[in-house]
């Protein structure tokens, strides 16, 4: 059975998930003062391994969703969805009556109709970009 956990995520569970889908693994100790201030964060489980994450950083106004990934050998049972859809259910918890705020979110090519799905539109408004600051 597939559990969710918010509490006391590891780094090294997490580099599990992200080498899983590809990505390369982040230091620990930097991701581990990454946890401290993001804002909600959230990873799958089957018994004990390691299949899912999701994180949310933000201030209340604004929030940028990162680091969706669930380990292909558990793609399509619903584990991204449901990590997803925690994220904006924690932060519509943190609204007051008639509050809103943005939900910003860089969808890779590809993955644009699962996050349509979940209710996130394409922006009209401009391109998103980056910069990869280095010292
Ligand atoms: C994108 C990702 C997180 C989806 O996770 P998942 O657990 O397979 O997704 P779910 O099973 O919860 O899918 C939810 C819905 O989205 C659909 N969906 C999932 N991936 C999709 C895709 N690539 N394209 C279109 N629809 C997709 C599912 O069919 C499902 O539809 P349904 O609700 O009508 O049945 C996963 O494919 C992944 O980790 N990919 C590699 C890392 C990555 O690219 N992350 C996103 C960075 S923006």
């Amino acid at each position: 059975m597939i559990t969710y956990i918010d509490q006391n995520l590891q780094p090294d569970h997490i580099n599990q998930v992200r080498l899983a889908v590809g990505w390369r693994a982040l230091d620990e100790a930097r991701y581990a003062e990454a946890l401290q201030k993001t804002v909600y964060a959230l990873m799958a489980y089957d018994d004990d391994r390691p299949v899912g994450l999701a994180r949310l950083i933000g201030d209340g106004i604004c929030y940028v969703i990162v680091d969706v990934a669930v380990d292909p050998a558990y793609q399509k049972q619903g584990i991204g969805k449901t990590l997803v859809l925690q994220l904006l259910e924690y932060v519509r918890r943190q609204l007051d009556k008639d509050q809103d705020c943005k939900i910003l979110l860089n969808a890779s090519y590809g993955k644009e109709d699962f996050y349509q799905k979940l209710g996130f539109q394409k922006m009209h408004t401009g391109t998103g970009m980056q910069l990869i600051l280095s010292r």
